[in-house]
């Protein structure tokens, strides 16, 4: 099952305008940079593909999508488009892109709930770590501290911990999650770990970098956005030539926790080189 074109009964919906845009969303699924992670992770671990790593993958795309229909909204960072069409608060309405964000993210911990493949207890360990990733310590107090970082010139370790919080989190566990469906060891979820934190931050640099270096046709969302709304991000901190560098020296610093595995991690290494060194 993919993003795309998933039929899990957690997204049916009784109202046609709510369902219509949830499949607006799911339609347009971007580049699903995280559920490649999980995969890749589950994989490294197992030594073959497994069923749930697509369930897990699935829901975290879902988490994902409805962070960005919320960051998009008028009250948050209010972008007219995101993945080259209207963001759902342009093409529906305000109310409906926060219905359509709160649904999906329901519908993502139902999926990971019914997965099957699993036993319960690893079923609720990957349920507990999802759901910390993407609440008030995770990905939401991160866009809070976002938000409140605007118009501000920030020291460079506060704008890691925003970073961190707002677009690790998740990555991280995507990661930590696909490797948990394998029942990896802690040795290893260590290494994926910290891999998982070098690559995470060095994904939102690279978003910071982008929004500068790129135009809206190649983002699919309004380039130059993080200037004009005075955003505190890594090009502001450190200019655009540093920006890249700290991107490229995190790269690095996360491939190299990866050595431990071997070739077995090729798949996650080009991953890994994509979120950093990719055109939009
Ligand atoms: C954009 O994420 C938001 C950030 C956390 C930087 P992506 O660049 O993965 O967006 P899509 O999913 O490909 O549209
Ligand atoms: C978004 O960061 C982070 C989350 C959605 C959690 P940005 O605000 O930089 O993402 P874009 O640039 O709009 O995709
Ligand atoms: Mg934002
Ligand atoms: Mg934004
Ligand atoms: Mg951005």
């Amino acid at each position: 099952m993919s993003a795309e074109t998933s039929d899990a009964s957690s997204l049916r919906c009784s109202d046609p305008r709510l369902s219509e845009a949830t499949a607006y969303v799911l339609s347009n699924p971007g580049k699903q940079l995280r559920s490649r992670l999980t995969r890749e992770s589950c994989e490294l671990i197992a030594g073959e593909p497994l069923p749930a790593a697509e369930s897990i993958g699935t829901a975290i795309e879902w988490l994902h999508a409805y962070s960005l229909v919320h960051d998009d909204l008028p009250a948050m960072d209010d972008d007219p488009i995101r993945r080259g069409k209207p963001t759902v608060h342009v093409a529906y309405d305000e109310a409906t892109a926060i219905l359509v964000g709160d649904g999906l993210q329901a519908a993502a911990f139902n999926l990971i709930a019914q997965e099957e493949t699993l036993t319960p207890e690893t079923r609720l360990s990957i349920i507990a770590l999802i759901s910390e990733a993407v609440g008030f310590g995770g990905m939401v107090g991160g866009q809070a501290l976002d938000m409140a970082a605007e118009h501000q010139t920030l020291e460079i370790d506060r704008l890691r911990e925003i970073h961190l919080q707002k677009t690790g989190a998740l990555i991280k566990a995507a990661i930590l999650a696909g490797a948990r469906c394998a029942n990896a060891d802690s040795e290893a979820l260590n290494r994926l770990g910290e891999f998982a934190d070098h690559i995470g931050l060095a994904f939102q640099v690279a978003d910071d970098v982008l929004d500068v270096t790129q135009t809206t046709a190649a983002l699919g969302k309004t380039a130059g956005k993080d200037q004009s709304a005075e955003k505190s991000t890594y090009v502001r901190c450190l200019g655009l030539a540093g920006a890249k560098e700290e991107a490229e020296r995190l790269l690095r610093q996360g491939l190299s926790c990866l050595d431990y595995f071997g070739d077995a991690a090729e798949p996650l290494r080009a991953t890994a080189n994509a979120m950093v060194n990719r055109a939009h």
